[in-house]
C-alpha cells in the first residue's frame, strides 16, 4: 500500500472517546410539533432518536468528556498532549472553544483551536492534526468533533428538523518513527453550491455615529435544500473515496469498515452500492442519535472500537460531507 513507507513521520492512532447527552429526542415526539411520523422518519432517513444538550451541556463540555475518555484509553499524562483541534460549527465561545476544553483537561502544554467545516469538520481537523504530526512540529494531538444543532434547528421546518442532534467525540494521535497508519486523505469544497445548506448570520444594519454604518446580530436558523444535498452527497462522497483508495492502490475488497459521515442511511446504503462495498462492512449508528455533525465520525468510530466490531489494524476508510459544501475522505489503520 503506498503510503506505508516512512520518508516523514508516521502517525498511530492511541484513543477514542465520545459522548451524548441524556434528553432523548424520538419521533415521536416529533410528531407532536411537527407534521410527520414515525414511520416516515425511519423510512427516509433512517433514523429514530436523537440526543438534545439540555442547559448545563454545550460543545465544549461534550467535547471535553469525549476527550477525557480518548486521553484514557491513549493512557497518555494530559501534559504530553501538543495540540487539541475542535471541529465545530456551534461554538459556545464564538472565538474559539478548543481553549475552553483545554483548559477543562488541564493541557496546559497544547495549543488549541476550533476548526469549522460543518459535517466534514472531523475529517478536515483530522487531516489538519495529521499534517502537524508529520511535519514533526508536534508529537500528541487530540481530535474532537463536537456540536450542538439543536440550537440551530428550525423546530418548525419538518423537512430538516428531523435529522438534527446533538454529541462529541474525540480521537487521540500520535508521531510514531516506525510505523505509518494514516495512509492519505483528500479534501474539496464547492462554494458555489454552499447555498443547499446555511446557518447565516441575521444581521441587522445600523449606523454608530453618522456616515458609519455597521451589522450585528445573531446567527439564525439551519436552512437546507435536502433533495440537493442528498444528491451531493450520493454523487461525490463514491469518487472522493475512489480517488483516495486509487492512489493509496488499495481495493476496495481490503477496506474491513466504511465509516461515513451519518447523515441519512439511504446516502450510506447509495455510497456503499457504488463502492461495491458489502453492507456488512457499512458502520451505522444514525438510528440512535441522527445526524451530530461534526461528531458523527468519532462517535461512531469510539462506540465500534469499544464493542469491538473495529479491531486493532482493521482498515478504515471515512468520508464526512456536507455544508460548504464540502466533503473529504481519509484512509487509516486503527491503532
Ligand atoms: N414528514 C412527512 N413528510 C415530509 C417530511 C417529514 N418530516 N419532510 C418532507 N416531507 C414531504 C415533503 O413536503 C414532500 O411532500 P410533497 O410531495 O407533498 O411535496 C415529500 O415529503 C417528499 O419530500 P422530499 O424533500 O422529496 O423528501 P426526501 O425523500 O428527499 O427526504 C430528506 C427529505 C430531508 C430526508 C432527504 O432529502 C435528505 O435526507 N437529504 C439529505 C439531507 C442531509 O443529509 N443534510 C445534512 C447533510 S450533512
Amino acid at each position: 500500500m503506498k503510503g506505508t513507507n516512512l520518508n516523514q513521520i508516521g502517525i498511530t492512532f492511541k484513543g477514542c472517546g465520545s459522548f451524548v447527552p441524556n434528553q432523548n429526542l424520538s419521533n415521536e415526539d416529533i410528531s407532536r410539533i411537527v407534521n410527520t411520523s414515525d414511520d416516515w422518519i425511519k423510512t427516509r432517513t433512517g433514523i429514530s432518536n436523537r440526543r438534545i444538550a439540555s442547559f448545563d451541556e454545550n460543545v465544549s463540555h461534550m467535547g471535553y468528556q469525549a476527550s477525557l475518555k480518548a486521553l484514557e484509553m491513549a493512557d497518555w499524562p494530559v501534559e504530553s498532549i501538543d495540540l487539541i483541534i475542535l471541529a465545530t460549527s456551534t461554538p459556545d465561545d464564538l472565538f474559539g472553544s478548543a481553549p475552553v476544553i483545554q483548559s477543562k483537561l488541564k493541557a496546559k502544554n497544547a495549543v488549541a483551536f476550533d476548526i469549522t467545516a460543518a459535517c466534514s469538520g472531523f475529517i478536515f481537523a483530522l487531516i489538519t492534526a495529521s499534517q502537524y504530526i508529520q511535519s514533526g512540529s508536534y508529537k500528541r494531538a487530540i481530535v474532537i468533533g463536537s456540536d450542538q444543532l439543536s440550537s440551530y434547528v428550525n423546530w418548525k421546518d419538518r423537512g430538516s428538523c428531523i435529522l438534527f442532534g446533538d454529541g462529541a467525540g474525540a480521537i487521540a494521535i500520535e508521531a510514531n518513527q516506525d510505523c505509518n497508519n494514516f495512509y492519505g486523505f483528500q479534501m474539496k469544497t464547492d462554494g458555489e453550491r454552499g447555498n443547499f445548506l446555511n446557518l447565516l448570520n441575521e444581521n441587522k444594519e445600523g449606523s454608530i455615529v453618522d456616515n458609519v454604518n455597521f451589522r450585528q446580530g445573531n446567527f439564525s436558523k439551519i436552512s437546507m435544500n435536502g433533495q440537493e444535498v442528498y444528491k451531493f452527497a450520493v454523487r461525490e462522497v463514491p469518487l472522493i473515496i475512489k480517488k483516495l483508495i486509487q492512489i493509496a492502490e488499495i481495493s476496495s475488497s481490503e477496506i474491513d469498515w466504511l465509516i461515513l459521515h451519518q447523515a441519512n442511511q439511504r446516502i450510506l446504503d447509495a455510497v456503499g452500492e457504488r463502492l461495491k462495498i458489502d453492507k456488512s462492512k457499512i458502520l451505522s449508528n444514525l438510528k440512535n442519535y441522527g445526524n451530530t455533525s461534526a461528531a458523527t465520525i468519532p462517535l461512531l468510530i469510539d462506540e465500534s472500537v469499544r464493542n469491538k466490531k473495529i479491531k486493532t489494524n482493521d482498515l478504515l476508510v471515512t468520508s464526512g460531507f456536507g455544508a460548504g459544501l464540502s466533503w473529504s475522505s481519509a484512509l487509516f489503520r486503527w491503532g
